[in-house]
């Protein structure tokens, strides 16, 4: 039952570019629409929303923050991302013009169902992206947007995550489209972009073996931090949080434009350092990001670079390198976080732990 691999969550990290493929399908109609079937939001009522927040835990939270960047950037609708558990207790300001986005894989986690309840009795509207038909959080919310990732039995979120982002970035174009605030072509456009996903996954599957010796080198390392910007950053932070449960090591991940307000103060010599590089775009995001990783390699780091295809002036700065396919920044999430999981995984096997049942953590959350 799994498939020839040693874990349940090596066989999903290989399963995703399939559970990527199967959330992406049949999302547009015949003229190439969007359309999300459970949707149950009137275009109205769409149009209406002058707020989102984004409410989840964990890496469904992180799947969130990459939303946030997405949706902002295309329909120009301000959003919130909040920790479930944080969210009722701070008195939000919702109301019926406000749409909840609820995050999450199992549709059981007890924080995100007490504050979607919490949404709704403030008559804001409640969508769900789920991956459990029929569960707890998409029975009391207005709308879905369901992930087809197949059941997800390690407790480590791997596929559970991609088609999460899958789904943040349908529900981005289809506001876009239905508010109007991109043209059709554009949607178009970054709709064959997502719909080369599941093969530019798996080429970076393919590159496991080289990730796997990288894990093996780092299992002595008793701390690694793990560096992003822009959608890169919520990348960092499910990075690191994988190695936290699998391998029970310190891992911190960070915005790289943050080092030097503090966190450049824990880099000593060795110090493994993955760093998610940007795509070389017209912003300065890249030149950024490089100089944050010369600042930690001046220190004594020793730097994994996770960077596309062709992007040489990262070759100095480098002490070892994973190669990404050529990919939009907002989408590049669904393929740089791919590695890191590879990573955590193959770490947290030659440390001898398991992988499938790490300690202390159960795969769905149901008590506050
Ligand atoms: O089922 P959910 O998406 O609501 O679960 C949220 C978190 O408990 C979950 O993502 C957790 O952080 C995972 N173990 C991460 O790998």
């Amino acid at each position: 039952e799994k498939d020839g691999h040693d874990w349940f969550m090596r066989k999903e990290i290989f399963e995703q570019p399939r559970a990527v493929a199967d959330s992406l399908l049949g999302r547009r109609d015949a003229s190439g629409r969007l359309q999300l079937d459970e949707m149950r939001l009137a275009d109205e009522e769409l149009r209406d929303i002058d707020k989102i927040i984004i409410i989840a835990c964990g890496t469904s939270f992180y799947a969130g923050m990459v939303a946030k960047y997405a949706i902002e950037h295309w329909t120009r609708t301000p959003v919130e991302v909040e920790l479930a558990s944080e969210f009722r207790y701070r008195d939000p300001i919702i109301d019926a013009t406000t749409l909840i986005v609820a995050i999450s894989q199992s549709g059981e986690t007890a924080d995100t169902l007490q504050a979607i309840r919490h949404a709704r009795s403030q008559r804001a509207k409640v969508l769900a992206i789920c991956n459990t038909n029929g569960s707890s959080i998409p029975r009391e919310s207005d709308a879905v947007i369901y992930t087809h990732a197949g059941p997800e039995i390690g407790v480590a979120s791997t596929k559970g995550f991609l088609t999460q982002l899958v789904a943040c970035y349908l529900l981005a174009l289809y506001i876009a489209q239905v508010k109007g605030t991109r043209f059709g072509d554009e949607i178009d456009e970054i709709m064959e972009h997502l719909e080369a996903m599941p093969g530019h996954i798996e080429t970076v599957l393919s590159g496991a073996d080289a990730v796997y010796s990288l894990a093996a080198d780092h299992a002595s390392s008793r701390s690694v931090l793990f560096l992003g910007r822009h959608a890169g950053y919520p990348v960092a932070l499910e990075g690191a949080l994988k190695l936290k449960e699998l391998a029970y090591l310190h891992a911190e991940g960070f915005a790289a434009g943050e080092l030097k307000h503090g966190p450049i103060a824990l880099v000593e010599d060795g110090l493994p350092v993955l760093c998610v590089v940007p795509p070389k775009g017209r912003d300065q995001l890249h030149g950024k990001m490089l100089s944050g990783i010369q600042e930690v390699r001046a220190r004594g780091a020793r730097t994994i670079c996770l960077a596309e295809e062709g992007d040489t002036s990262i070759e100095p700065y480098a002490d070892e390198l994973i190669r990404l396919p050529k990919v939009p920044v907002l989408l590049q999430p669904l393929v740089a976080i791919v590695p890191l999981q590879l990573f955590a995984c193959e770490l947290a096997t030659v440390l001898g732990h398991d992988v499938d049942q790490p300690r202390n953590l159960a795969k769905s959350v149901t008590v506050e």
